[in-house]
């Protein structure tokens, strides 16, 4: 059966093409668009994913989108808002101020730097008449009430006005490639629940979903088992992680549905013990296996945090409240269901922190990340659904899903911006000598990438002896992070570098959770290391992507480190490169000392350095 796969349109929309189960071919439309994040019907990626797997639209089975139809949306946020209503009314929580004044009294002296801050306690004050509104709406009893009606009213407009224009833009799409007739729907967190359990090869598993919404819900629990998914328990929405995250990362100034990972990494920097009680004395525990967050969606309370607390300390706050209930519910139905097997899907696993303190739970035995784990992996996930054979599948090898691109197209694309090309004999010993120089060298080779992470087709490669990197290099792509680069190791040198790797190695083939690291990994990467002594590694095994696992290989030769550093191939805010002409030109704009790609290695005459 094949399914061509759709994720929601709203934001990085995708098509992926899907056989009796498995995914030949899959990739965000954002790639080819070269718009971040692209919205819309991926009619771009439609057209690669068909061409690739030589199948002409009218030979599509089925058409896998992982919503309802705009009413069937409608109704369920309309009732998710009216249960939500009745909470509101009968929660009551602590008064607020004395615990706010307890609050203060924690904060910490800091006087060591943080990079990307003006000083180690910055707080985003915002005037006195902006934080006086803040305490009002955010934490005043009656007005919080108010304006948390008023933001819920106009959440449930605004995306009930969505879901009515993707549908009709999503018909208009399909109907023309004929394809209108063939769709097929489902409610949200299926579509999650499916790509992660199907992908995972775990005969048995509690399969955990946590996203920001979807058809209602804000979460889900399924038992996988022999292949198939059973409903355990639905998160109500906007009882929803993502959510509370979204607050947070708005709060501090960053893009909510795009730099969740940057107060991962701040987070590291505060103390969590500041604030994490005023939150959670705001979250309704009382029923074991779920959670509800009175006012989840009042972004004034988070405004009021970031004003009056450094905003290292309300990042640790938000990121130990999110660990704490997402490792409650886990444990919870751990317990319930004996399941020993945990895997993991949803936008809020986007999460590593997170992610590794799930697979440090007790009884934990083997952890599986969705390595396209928001929303853009949806219409694999129920496209697997729909033509999945029933039986426990074959774990998830790689994600090299995209277009590939041969050596006459890369050497063309060379040629055009007027570059000379060097083809070194031992390729990967060429490479790694180069980068043991401290040459950085963008990688372009074989498929690109599905999923939000670079994992060495489409990477930037450099050394880990020099922490600074993190400054420079970021500053040269045009990015700022607060967590360091990730390391990619040597599959045979997990241990060594990380403890307690365990039943996460596979999940950690696609950087989806951290690790504590080794002395060993400290010493010899320390530029992967973050300021609390974790790394989310990429762990890389031969059979998975030779050319990449020989330069790895031919390089801890050199240095004795089984690691070096593996960020995404893309400037600022692009997209990551899809082909050989954005590879060039990412390369030439970014100033990387020097290319490989495919055979050929090309030095950049306007290298910065
Ligand atoms: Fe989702």
């Amino acid at each position: 059966m094949i399914v061509l796969g759709l994720s929601p349109l709203d934001k990085d929309s995708h098509a992926s093409l899907v056989v009796d189960g498995r995914a030949l071919f899959a990739a965000g439309e954002e790639r080819f668009s070269r718009v971040k994040q692209q919205a819309g019907f991926p009619a771009r990626a439609i057209e690669a994913a068909l061409e690739f797997a030589g199948v002409r639209a009218a030979d599509v089975d089925a058409v896998a989108y992982p919503f309802l139809d705009a009413e069937g949306e409608r109704a369920a946020i309309e009732r998710a808002f009216t249960q939500d209503a009745a909470f509101e009314d009968a929660f009551e929580p602590p008064p607020l101020e004395p615990l706010l004044a307890q609050a203060l009294a924690r904060v910490p002296e800091r006087r060591e730097p943080i990079h990307g801050l003006s000083e180690p306690n910055f707080r985003m004050r915002k005037g006195a008449a902006k934080e006086q509104f803040y305490r009002l709406a955010g934490t005043g009893p009656r007005a919080s009430r108010f304006a948390a009606r008023r933001i819920a009213k106009d959440w449930a407009a605004r995306a009930i006005a969505d879901h009515q224009h993707w549908e009709r833009e999503l018909d208009a799409g399909l109907e023309r490639l004929g394809l209108r007739g063939k769709l097929k729907r489902s409610e949200h967190h299926l579509s999650h629940a499916a790509n992660a359990y199907y992908a995972s090869g775990f005969e048995r598993a509690l399969v955990v979903t946590l996203d920001g919404y979807g058809t209602g819900l804000a979460g889900s629990v399924s038992l996988g088992e022999g292949g198939r998914l059973e409903r355990l328990h639905g998160q109500r929405f906007p009882h929803s992680l993502g959510s509370f995250y979204e607050m947070v990362t708005s709060s501090l100034g960053f893009k909510p549905d795009r730099h969740a990972g940057k107060i991962v990494g701040l987070a590291a920097y505060g103390d969590p013990r500041v604030l994490s009680e005023v939150l959670l004395s705001r979250v309704d525990r009382s029923q074991p296996g779920e959670f509800a967050i009175y006012q989840n969606l009042n972004v004034h309370l988070s405004r009021r945090l970031a004003a009056e607390f450094p905003v290292v300390d309300v990042a640790a706050a938000y990121q130990h409240v999110l660990e704490r209930l997402a490792c409650g519910y886990v444990g919870e139905w751990m317990k319930r269901t004996g399941a020993r097997h945990v895997v993991l899907s949803g936008g809020v696993t986007a999460n590593v922190k997170m992610n590794q303190r799930i697979h440090e739970l007790e009884g934990v035995e083997g952890l599986f990340v969705y390595p396209n784990m928001g929303d853009g992996g949806c219409g694999t996930g129920l496209a697997m659904h729909l033509s999945w054979p029933g039986r426990v599948g074959a774990t998830l090898e790689h994600v090299y899903l995209g277009p590939g691109f041969d050596e006459a197209q890369m050497k063309a694309a060379i040629d055009e911006a007027g570059l000379r090309a060097e083809r070194p004999a031992e390729f990967a010993a060429f490479v790694a000598r180069k980068l043991h120089e401290g040459v950085v060298v963008a990688r372009f080779d074989g498929r690109m990438e599905y999923g939000p992470r670079a994992l060495g087709n489409r990477s930037i490669l450099y050394h880990g002896r020099e922490p600074k990197v993190n400054q420079w290099l970021n500053q040269r792509l045009g990015r700022t992070e607060f967590m360091p680069f990730a390391p990619v190791t040597l599959w045979e040198a997990a241990s060594k570098c990380y403890e307690r790797v365990g039943g996460a190695a596979h999940a950690a083939e696609f950087m989806t959770v951290t690790f504590d690291c080794t002395d060993f990994m400290k010493r010899t990467c320390p530029a992967a290391v973050h300021v609390d002594g974790t790394a989310r590694p990429q762990l890389i095994r031969r059979e998975v992507n030779p050319g990449y696992y020989d330069i790895l290989k031919e390089h801890e030769k050199l240095s004795g480190s089984p690691s070096l550093i593996n960020t995404s191939f893309n400037m600022h805010e692009e997209p990551i490169v899809c082909s050989p002409r954005d590879a060039v030109r990412a390369f030439l704009d970014g100033r990387i000392d020097a290319l490989a790609m495919g055979p050929f290695y090309v030095t950049n005459p306007n290298a910065a350095r």
